[in-house]
């Protein structure tokens, strides 16, 4: 990895440091809840370790859904965005034949990836928005710093889970952000993620956009690879979800499911409305 700004972040000791950094790079600095709360999930995760995390929380949805029965145990443990999207990039993973540190970081980045949107100031707004000003833009960037460096524990294996986030906006044609890398250059734990977090996204929906539906988002998928998407794990994923040798029932199950009406038209019109 060269000198640009990630390596920099990963660098950094404290959030007041990360602060300096992004400000020097003309990212908007960090308010002092941002900074608060990078601390306390920097922290928890350097108490417990990345991995430790993310089994307290599955045991957790485990232990809570002990009253619950049959299907609804699976549906427990993937009712989450970061939780379907740490089993997609499992999966996929697992069929690119990844070593176990690379998958490890697949699955941990895929969990965590978001984790660094504690640094908007405004996430509430910024999420349920499609246009954004030069600076919002920006801020919406800084998510992906933020993150790597919240789950950045300093040993090696934990450096990859902050790879994976680091880059999971990258996009192959170089148009993402925040180094601009390209292709190969884009560590294959964050193309990884890539693939199952837009899919996963495309499926929920957002403020501003309906769900869309399983063939549209896999249409998507196939439209996109080799721009924003690894053309080779996109069709990897396309082919899990679909018929042939591939198939895994367990995923195709996952992104099967109902999506919640969490988006009604009255919502989105409102938001479509506000610009
Ligand atoms: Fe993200």
């Amino acid at each position: 990895m060269g000198q640009g700004i990630i390596h920099q972040a990963l660098a950094c000791k404290s959030a007041g440091e990360l602060d300096e950094l992004l400000r020097k790079h003309k990212y908007p600095g960090l308010e002092k809840d941002a900074i608060h709360g990078i601390n306390r999930y920097a922290a928890y995760c350097r108490a417990s370790g990345v991995e430790d995390l993310i089994k307290q929380k599955r045991s957790k949805k485990k232990h809570n859904n002990n009253q619950k029965q049959g299907s609804a145990a699976i549906a427990c443990i993937t009712d989450s965005h970061q939780m379907r999207v740490a089993i997609y990039a499992s999966a996929i993973a697992d069929e690119l034949g990844l070593l176990k540190p690379e998958k490890r970081a697949a699955e941990l980045g895929a969990y965590h990836h978001d984790c660094g949107k504690l640094a908007y100031r405004n996430m509430a707004q910024l999420n349920s928005r499609k246009r954004f000003t030069a600076e919002e833009r920006f801020e919406i960037q800084m998510h992906v710093i933020a993150g790597a460096y919240m789950v950045n524990t300093g040993s090696v294996e934990d450096r990859l889970v902050a790879e994976t986030i680091a880059f999971h906006h990258e996009n192959p044609d170089g148009t993402g952000y925040v180094e601009g890398l390209s292709g190969e250059k884009i560590p294959v734990t964050a193309r990884v993620l890539a693939v199952a977090d837009r899919f996963d996204t495309m499926r929920s929906g957002k403020p501003y956009a309906p769900a869309k539906t399983f063939w549209e988002a896999i249409a998507d998928l196939t439209a996109n690879a080799g721009m924003q998407f690894d053309p080779e794990i996109a069709k990897l994923f396309c082919e899990m979800l679909t018929l042939g040798d591939r198939f895994n029932e367990s995923i195709y199950s996952i992104a099967c499911r109902d999506v919640e009406k969490r988006f009604e038209p009255a919502v989105l019109q409102a938001t479509a409305s506000r610009g």
